[in-house]
């Protein structure tokens, strides 16, 4: 009953919820044979990945189930299912505010969807609800992706155990739980024969990775990144997102492995000890500025970038300024900001708010506008410099133009035919905007200069 019927699935928030969108998708396919659609007026089950990192993404939830309500007036039958981080959050009480929802399930649950669908559809249970957390066991009941793509994502860890006063993940993806360290790289070597040739390796703080390998012997997020670079086929690893109190000294090391890409998104959210230590982030600003020298000194250019918090509960003018004074001297090549939020639960929710949203907005727009120059000035760097590409598909924008990476993480846009997709092409950098960066093949660049 379930073979062929249709299922859409909406992302919303981090690449993490990108990574178990797609596990979702593969584990309907493999294990109900239902099919994926891009369409949601033409879906029998719709299916919302959600975010509660900040109350805006949290609001979103309930608009978009808002939505979906009017289709299911018109499509009884219609099977609604909210999962990820504000489904384990708030659990059944998104069934009192949206009656229409039918499953729900969390960040650790989305292997045991297809007997929840099952629960509904055959045994005609009213309303199916499971949020724990069942330590790793998703990993072991997930199929391997089967789609072929020059990139892929590769979930290392899962949850987080660093308790940031201000943040909803340790209470909603759960504790740090790593993975097998055979099982990532058989995955890996998976990937690489579906096609990959770029790895991101995932999770809420990579770095913090321990493992056995089979021999029984201790494994670091270091000796993964070596491991996976000497793989047959793997050209180029990144990782996503490190903690500065988990950057040691081999991973800082590490970065003379030239598989390992020239970007490092290493979050921060403030340069004042006093709001650091408040956040219980457990580093100093000093420390910070130590990894960053030391991984500079290796290499020199690397798109640095982070995430920032203004107005944490009681942040000075003095502590937000002195924020500005560490992004000028850091000089980064972007970051994240976000006005502080409180989230329920947390230790950071129990402060007084003291800052009023107006001084908020002040300092998020003065904090952007010196993250925009140093940005821009960082793009303008590669105007006339040779990138090499890993072709990703064609751009969304201008259907004549394809896009890809740089070994840097910047997106190139440049004409060319779509034969490059899924290989590595040398771009010579023509034009820079805040945004985006446009380019020509090589190839054709030579051959222009010889007909001039
Ligand atoms: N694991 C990462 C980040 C996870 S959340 C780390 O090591 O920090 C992504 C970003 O969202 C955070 O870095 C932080 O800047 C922001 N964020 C998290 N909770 C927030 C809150 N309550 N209010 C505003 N921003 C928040
Ligand atoms: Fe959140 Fe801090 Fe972990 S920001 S994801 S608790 S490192």
């Amino acid at each position: 009953m379930l073979e062929n019927k249709k299922f859409f699935i909406q992302t919303q928030g981090c690449q993490m919820n990108e990574y178990d969108s797609d596990r979702l998708g593969d584990v309907l396919q493999h294990n109900l044979k239902m099919m994926e659609t891009n369409n949601p007026e033409d879906a029998d089950m719709l299916l919302l990945n959600t975010c509660s990192i900040r109350e805006k993404a949290q609001e979103k939830v309930f608009h978009q189930l808002g939505r979906w309500k009017k289709l299911k007036i018109k499509k009884p039958n219609l099977l609604i299912a909210v999962g990820g981080c504000v489904a384990s959050q708030e659990g059944k009480k998104i069934r009192s505010r949206s009656p229409e929802v039918d499953i729900i399930f969390g960040p650790q649950t989305i292997h045991r969807l297809p007997k929840m669908i099952e629960n509904i559809v055959y045994k005609r249970k009213k309303i199916e609800i499971d949020i724990n957390f069942p330590e790793i066991e998703k990993f072991d009941y997930l199929p391997f992706s089967t789609k072929s793509a020059p990139t892929a994502c590769l979930s290392i860890m899962e949850g987080c155990s660093k308790y940031c006063t201000f943040c909803v993940v340790p209470y909603t993806r759960g504790e740090e739980v790593n993975r097998r360290f055979d099982d990532i790289l058989c995955e890996a070597n998976s990937l690489i024969k579906l096609g990959a040739k770029e790895i991101t390796l995932l999770g809420q703080n990579v770095n913090a990775y321990r493992s056995l390998n089979n021999k029984k012997q201790h494994v670091s997020f270091s000796d993964l990144i070596r491991y996976i670079s000497h793989i047959k086929g793997i050209e180029r690893i990144r990782y996503s997102t490190s903690h500065p109190v988990d950057f040691t000294d081999d991973l800082i090391q590490e970065h003379h492995n030239t598989k390992l890409a020239n970007n490092l998104h290493l979050p921060v959210q403030s340069g004042s000890d006093f709001i650091l230590s408040r956040m219980k982030r457990k580093h100093t600003v000093l420390e910070y500025k130590n990894i960053i020298k030391k991984v500079r000194k290796i290499r020199p250019d690397i798109n640095l970038t982070s995430d920032f918090i203004v107005g944490y509960p009681g942040e000075s003018d003095y502590q937000f300024q002195q924020t500005l004074d560490f992004i000028e001297e850091l000089n980064f090549s972007n970051a994240y900001s976000f006005i502080y939020s409180p989230r329920p639960g947390t230790p950071a929710s129990f402060e007084k708010d003291n800052i009023s949203m107006d001084t908020k907005k002040k300092r998020l727009k003065n904090l952007q506008e010196l993250i925009k120059n140093q940005s821009l000035s960082y793009a303008k760097k590669m105007l006339d410099t040779k990138q090499r590409v890993l072709v990703e598909g064609i751009s969304v924008k201008r259907n004549n133009e394809l896009y890809g990476r740089s070994d840097n993480n910047k997106v190139i846009n440049f004409n060319a035919g779509t034969k490059h997709i899924g290989d590595f092409v040398d771009i010579y950098i023509t034009e820079v905007r805040l945004n985006s960066l446009y380019g020509e093949v090589i190839d054709t660049v030579e051959k222009k200069k010889a007909c001039n």
